[in-house]
């Protein structure tokens, strides 16, 4: 497909403007106000090597450019030359394009040969899989997709909290207390009733935290009984969160979590000492870092064992020795930015240079409103809502308003997953990922809104329309056979310069980390396709006008698939 800002580019090139083709490429703007054109360049950096006021450079480049026929009008306001492309010809271009990519429309290759890494999700095991971990788990996969989509080699990791102190606690509350056959039944929940159990227990008889760190010394240092039973708790919760990942549908490649680092970190408490960089303070072993305002990380406890940033630290150096990336990419809500910028201080003090190829993509809050009607469970640290038992509302809500709506010829029980599911993962979308944000049903479900069901209905819409077409019409689409000046309006037009800029936005959106962006363009590509459908008579008698239309109707109905699978969320042929 033309780059139209680079034909633009190549138009204004000349010599003495003394700016490479790249360089005003970069210049070029895409105006808010339609009424300035669909690019705009502006001439005041010229000024000083023409000598010319920027104003009389945009009218003299305005007065010679316009011989290609890609443009309609080419015309200055001020210093500005704004740039009309001839519509037809620019549509066309585009339909071709969508038409001849099709699923691979908005992908590129700007990251071939690079290795990024995304981290996300990471429950800690034996707890529960709750509302919270949604935000990590859904924007970490959009980003993998992202990256994905913008030709990167990616590699998915979901570093499992499965290591630490409180797997000796789970241990000898599971011997005291527990049972197999409740263990097999729910297992988080059984899990999570003896870790409560526990420390109740424990306020009474202190002995109990003795038991607990000797059971954990034990597990450290490999004793088969109690590494059989970490193993068991392991998989028994890792089983109950591929059930939620597996509604989501969302895979790993890794399942290395923290346990995997326990042997690994020696070599850095030894490459630390080395360097100088430990001190003591009250037995722990700490990088004192008070000159960057970021306090004191601690490395081991006064006992000896390791903590949270010491198995990061272990963590980030084993990937890059064993993957070499060029990008680890870390989604983690934003109470952990402390932790993240001392672990980088860390790496970098180390001399680890590649630590600026780490990044923490932060993420804010979710809560819920009052009066959803979500089941909630009681843990130590509070109320807990069940990620799964979210998705199972989204579902069956969501049965509901389409049995109350009585939608003919789909099958309620699968659609409904498919936008239910899909209604929650938009929603975690929508909105700039380090907001806080209030969860609600009647925002998540709503048909109308800027919402996951409206835009999976308005693909379904632009299959209905394909559908009621004749063969003979869609073997012409299909060919290419269309001449777009029936495309003329102003909702076709404007529809298809929403569908020219995808590929962009996907790369943007990669760079800033931020999904939301791609949802936002969705919307707009959706609401264009809706007004386009609105405001013109689609299977009208005159062919040639009938296949114009229909084939943007093809094009979007792709568009809209290609944006959804972006986002991680399916889109139904019919709802
Ligand atoms: N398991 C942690 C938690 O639930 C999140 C892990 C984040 N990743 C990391 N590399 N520290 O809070």
């Amino acid at each position: 497909m033309t780059d139209f800002k680079e034909l633009i580019a190549n138009e204004l090139y000349d010599e003495s403007l003394g700016l490479e083709i790249d360089e005003i490429k970069g210049m070029i703007e895409i105006p808010a106000d339609e009424s300035m054109g669909d690019f705009a360049f502006p001439c005041f950096r010229l000024a000083k090597a023409l000598r010319k006021a920027p104003q009389q450079i945009a009218a003299d480049i305005a007065a010679s450019a316009g011989g290609n026929k890609a443009f309609a009008k080419v015309e200055n306001v001020n210093a500005y030359v704004n740039f009309f492309i001839d519509r037809a010809y620019f549509e066309s271009e585009v339909i071709n394009e969508v038409r001849t990519k099709g699923a691979s429309y908005g992908k590129s290759e700007v990251g071939a040969g690079k290795k990024v890494i995304v981290e996300y999700s990471s429950p800690n095991i034996a707890k529960p899989f709750h509302i919270g971990h949604i935000r990590s788990t859904v924007i970490g996969n959009a980003l993998y997709k992202l990256y994905d989509a913008c030709g990167y080699d990616t590699f998915r990791i979901n570093y499992l909290g499965d290591y630490g102190t409180q797997f000796g606690k789970m241990i000898v509350a599971y011997r005291k207390w527990g049972s197999e056959d409740e263990l097999k039944e729910e297992p988080i929940k059984a899990l999570l009733g003896y870790y409560t159990r526990f420390h109740k227990e424990a306020e009474n008889d202190p002995s109990l935290e003795d038991q607990a760190r000797e059971t954990f010394a034990k597990l450290e240092a490999g004793s088969p009984e109690e590494t059989e039973l970490w193993k068991k708790f392991r998989e028994l919760s890792l089983a109950e969160f591929n059930r939620v990942y597996g509604m989501l549908g969302i895979e790993f490649d890794s399942y290395n979590g923290e346990s995997f680092y326990s042997d690994k970190m020696p070599r850095f408490i030894q490459e630390l000492k080395d360097k100088k960089l430990l001190v003591e303070s009250q037995g722990a072993q700490i990088v004192d870092l008070e000159e960057y305002d970021l306090g004191a990380a601690m490395i081991t406890k006064s006992d000896g064992s390791s903590l949270y940033v010491t198995r990061d630290i272990a963590a980030a150096v084993y990937r890059k020795e064993n993957y070499n990336f060029y990008k680890c990419i870390y989604v983690v809500a934003s109470q952990q930015n402390l932790h993240f910028k001392q672990w980088k201080k860390v790496l970098e003090l180390m001399g680890y240079a590649w630590e600026e190829d780490c990044v923490h993509v932060p993420f804010g809050l979710v809560s819920l409103s009052d009066g959803d009607d979500i089941k909630t469970m009681s843990t130590r640290e509070g109320q807990v809502v069940f990620l799964e038992d979210v998705l199972n509302t989204a579902v069956s809500k969501t049965a509901d308003i389409m049995r109350e709506k009585n939608v003919q010829g789909v099958n309620v029980d699968e659609v409904s997953k498919e936008v239910g599911i899909g209604a929650v993962i938009f929603q975690e979308l929508s909105n700039n990922r380090i907001k806080d944000y209030v969860f609600s049903w009647d925002k998540v479900l709503n048909f109308d809104g800027e919402t996951g069901p409206y835009v999976q209905y308005t693909h379904a819409r632009a299959s209905s329309v394909l559908r009621n077409a004749d063969e003979a019409d869609l073997a012409a689409i299909a060919e290419g056979n269309i001449n777009a000046s029936y495309l003329a309006s102003d909702s076709a037009y404007a529809l298809c310069k929403l569908i020219y800029r995808l590929p962009e936005i996907v790369i943007e959106a990669a760079d800033k980390y931020e999904p939301s962006m791609v949802t936002r363009h969705l919307v707009d590509i959706a609401q264009a396709f809706n007004k386009f459908y609105h405001d013109e008579h689609i299977l009208v008698d005159d062919e040639e006008e009938r296949r114009a239309k229909l084939s943007l109707v093809a094009v979007s109905k792709t568009v809209i698939a290609n944006c959804l699978a972006l986002l991680g969320i399916s889109a139904p042929e019919r709802m």
